[in-house]
């Protein structure tokens, strides 16, 4: 894949004006890519037979999201999904991770809609022809609106709902799609949807978050048990979110506390049931008044066990945290007038501390040796025994970004911190872990859940008023990376370089 994308400067670092920095090799067999999720670019509410996800409901609900925006539209990738996948064969990417949306396979989770699965189908054999692997996320959060009137995941119906539509995908699918993961982040699914309130279906329930949590590995579980005995030459697995939360004093034992439970909440409530068959004991003790231990039934555990070959890794940002709360806080929490509450069921002493980093448009600190950090953590704790491969499936950052006249964007917050990034992520291939590949969030600037499109992830810019996609610099310079397996440093040595106290991401250069 040796396309040259349209550009409108050369693809050197020299295009930023500065000197071209030193770089790095990219091991061959690394693979790069970029991720999207069905419910953010795709549109096309009703078409075809897709009825309503909770996404669609929430959305439409008043103050549920920045500006009102919902998903009727968003980047009509239903439609243009021939120019994205074109888009990105002339950038060079390696791979596509996408997600299948549970309401257009299967309206209102009931039978099987084959337009649903012809669109599916069609995408993935204009990736095929194009050179890119496909990578299927079956659930990026986008529950069948019809099944969580029926209790969503607080109800154990719907682990065998999901299971059918999981089958449903791979019937059509299993015979060109090699690497398939169940669930995108369960965190944000159980948490920010039914604990926090802050994404749909809306819940304020630390109970229900937990219970929520719990249905969906169970679901995961089951579907690569039954995917197994299809074909055993599948790459299997899911894609968590992490954090990594260090102590604001840690030689204060209320502030380990307070990360200590945020691990625990954030990141071993999934790694351990999935790696290990059992919850933390530390978790359970927490949490132990809200009725988890009811919702597991015997042989659960086992289930969510079931091998797995492929993690994915989604790492934004660590922090700090502290047992009080910090004089000024980090914030980006969304609730447009809502009642939302934390999205830990039980971790109310915990308080996320700015460090001095510099910060995204998400107010999220730019800590890329975090992510070396995770991964070698991951590799040591869970991945490494159990044999399971670990990709970065999705890291990016959100700008404020300013168009010039021809809709180019010059960001350089978002190259540095791509660059900054994929260094991380080779720091800890050189010490030993085993990452396999990268994908940047996102393709495309899109819906972004409660802040809707008021937050621009994209290295290709949208025009929501026309649809046009233009690469931004950020993009090429990704693409320069692919094509010459050559990481540049970041040009002044630091993530986030030149940003300042201007905004990341603009320039008037
Ligand atoms: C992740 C989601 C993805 C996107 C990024 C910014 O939590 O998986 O859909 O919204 O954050």
């Amino acid at each position: 894949m040796t396309d040259q994308p349209h550009t409108h400067q050369p693809l050197t670092a020299s295009a930023t004006g500065r000197p071209v920095a030193e770089s790095r090799p990219v091991p061959q067999d690394f693979v790069l890519g970029v991720a999207t999720a069905a419910f953010q670019i795709e549109g096309a509410r009703h078409e075809d037979g897709r009825t309503d996800s909770i996404w669609d409901t929430f959305s439409h609900t008043p103050g549920a999201v920045v500006n009102g925006d919902t998903g009727d539209v968003a980047c009509e990738h239903y439609h243009r999904y021939a120019g994205d996948v074109a888009l990105m064969k002339s950038l060079g990417m390696q791979s596509y991770r996408f997600s299948t949306s549970w309401a257009r396979v299967c309206p209102d989770g009931g039978p099987v809609n084959a337009k649903g699965l012809d669109f599916y189908e069609r995408l993935v054999d204009s990736l095929i022809e194009s050179g890119i692997a496909p990578w299927l996320t079956l659930y990026h959060w986008d529950l069948p609106q019809a099944l969580e009137d029926r209790g969503g995941w607080t109800s154990r119906e719907t682990v065998d709902r999901f299971v059918d539509y999981a089958l449903a995908v791979h019937d059509r699918l299993g015979d060109r799609v090699s690497t398939w993961t169940t669930l995108n982040e369960p965190f944000c699914s159980a948490f920010l949807g039914y604990t926090a309130g802050m994404h749909a279906p809306g819940r304020t329930s630390p109970a229900d978050g937990l219970t929520a949590a719990h249905h969906l590995m169970l679901g995961h579980g089951r579907v690569v048990q039954e995917l197994r005995a299809r074909d055993a030459a599948l790459e299997l697995g899911l894609t968590l979110n992490f954090t990594v939360a260090d102590p604001v004093d840690p030689s204060d034992p209320r502030d380990v506390d307070a990360a200590r439970r945020v691990d625990a909440q954030m990141n071993r409530v999934f790694l351990d049931p999935i790696f290990r068959g059992e919850y933390p004991a530390d978790l359970l003790e927490d949490v132990r008044h809200l009725g988890l231990e009811d919702h597991i039934m015997d042989g659960d555990l086992d289930v969510i066990s079931t091998p797995i070959d492929v993690l994915g890794v989604n790492y934004y940002n660590g922090e700090a945290i502290g047992h009080e709360p910090p004089s000024a806080a980090l914030d980006d929490s969304v609730n447009g007038g809502r009642v939302t509450r934390s999205p830990f069921p039980a971790a109310d002493d915990a308080h996320r501390h700015p460090r001095g980093l510099p910060v995204t448009a998400m107010d999220w600190e730019i800590q890329p040796e975090g992510l070396t950090r995770l991964l070698a953590r991951l590799q040591q704790d869970y991945a490494g025994p159990a044999g399971v491969a670990l990709h970065v499936t999705e890291n990016g950052a959100a700008f404020d970004d300013v168009p010039d006249e021809d809709g180019f964007v010059d960001d350089r917050g978002r190259t540095a911190y791509v660059r900054a990034h994929l260094g991380a992520v080779l720091d800890a291939v050189d010490a030993g872990v085993p990452v396999r590949g990268y994908f940047y969030w996102s393709l495309l600037d899109n819906f972004e859940w409660a802040w809707g499109y008021a937050k621009r992830f994209g290295i290709v810019r949208v025009d929501y008023d026309t649809q046009v996609r233009t690469p931004k610099a950020s993009a090429l310079d990704y693409a320069r990376i692919i094509a010459t397996r050559r990481l540049p440093t970041p040009w002044d040595g630091s993530a986030g370089s030149g940003d300042g106290d201007e905004p990341a991401g603009e320039s008037t250069a």
